[in-house]
């Protein structure tokens, strides 16, 4: 089955990632988003880190998902709507779904068809009485929910600590466009990794299993495979820094050696310990967050976080009202 049958609605067009790579690796500072981490592959070792002990956001976050999913939906009646950005495979939205025995719409947004279908069809098995009416789109640009949707007072969901890999002036960019794709009198439930000793954050972007720096590593994979790349795998590796003023993670690719790589035939040199900047991972305290929420037109609400302070999960209101 596919997604038009589905009815998703194509929104915009995806990314394109030669012209990310190309530019990205002409830069003084090599980069390229974070968003091309995730092909098949990577999805795969996405998954598989958030099962690693190191890593507490994904095992967190879904505790305090479980503990108060009733509260982040109260008030959503018949008829009402849940949208998720950036919804993947949708599994911490089962939380939410399984405090709404009502008649609910839910609008999963996200750029793979792929996995937009195979969510659609679990949780229209699994939950007969929410109507999944699927987008595809990026949700880094505008969305528009489809048209009979657009009055009605709905719930945005963005878990994981997505907002993480924008820094905070991207942040309240996203967090506004999010307001704006929303209709009026909405609610916003969004999960946020919080700032704790910098141990604990680059245990958890360097596992000891090493499934981050496979995760890291396969962008070179991708690169060589799609967009015929000459990447030595042997001579990178992964790395992942704190940086406190900044509060973020970063993630990097160092080349060990000085080296000349080739992509869709064009030359790009790297010096002996030259990186490719891959991710940011910000990391904020609660007010931090208040106030890139309250710049972008939102007023601050509930607060959810697990006993240890690892995780949180905000509630945002009264957008454009402030
Ligand atoms: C999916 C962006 C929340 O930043 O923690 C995990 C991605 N990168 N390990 C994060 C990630 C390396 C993750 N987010």
């Amino acid at each position: 089955m596919s997604a038009r049958k589905l009815g998703a609605v194509h929104a915009v067009p995806v990314d394109d990632f030669a012209d990310a790579v190309l530019s990205g690796l002409s830069k003084p500072q090599k980069a390229i988003s974070s968003q091309f981490l995730y092909d098949a592959r990577g999805s795969a070792l996405f998954e598989e880190i958030t099962g690693l002990p190191e890593y507490y956001p994904t095992r967190t976050e879904t505790a305090i998902l479980s503990a108060y999913a009733a509260e982040m939906v109260e008030g959503l009646g018949a008829d009402g709507v849940l949208v998720e950005f950036g919804s993947g495979s949708s599994v911490k939205t089962e939380l939410l779904l399984s405090q709404l025995p009502l008649h609910v719409i839910y609008v999963p947004v996200d750029v793979s068809e792929s996995a937009l279908v195979e969510a659609t069809e679990r949780l229209s098995a699994r939950f007969p009485q929410v109507d999944v009416r699927p987008v595809v789109g990026d949700f880094s640009h505008p969305i528009q929910l489809p048209q009979d949707l657009n009055r009605r007072p709905a719930v945005g969901f963005f878990p994981g600590s997505t907002i993480g890999n924008f820094g905070p002036a991207e942040a309240v960019r996203l967090l506004r466009s999010f307001g704006r794709g929303l209709p009026d009198a909405s609610r916003f439930i969004i999960g946020v990794d919080l700032k704790k000793e910098a141990r604990r954050l680059v245990a958890a972007y360097n596992d000891a299993e090493g499934a981050t720096a496979a995760f890291n590593l396969n962008l070179l994979v991708r690169i060589n495979r799609e967009l015929d790349g000459d990447f030595d795998l042997e001579s990178f590796r992964h790395e992942a820094i704190y940086d406190p003023r900044a509060g973020r993670i970063e993630m990097h690719l160092v080349s060990d050696v000085a080296q000349d790589v080739r992509v869709l035939g064009r030359p790009f040199r790297f010096k002996a310990g030259e990186s490719i900047h891959t991710e940011n991972s910000y990391k904020y305290t609660t007010d931090q967050f208040r106030e890139m929420a309250s710049a972008a037109g939102w007023q601050a609400g509930r607060l959810w976080t697990d006993a240890n302070a690892d995780f949180s999960v905000h509630e945002l209101f009264g957008f454009g009202r402030g």
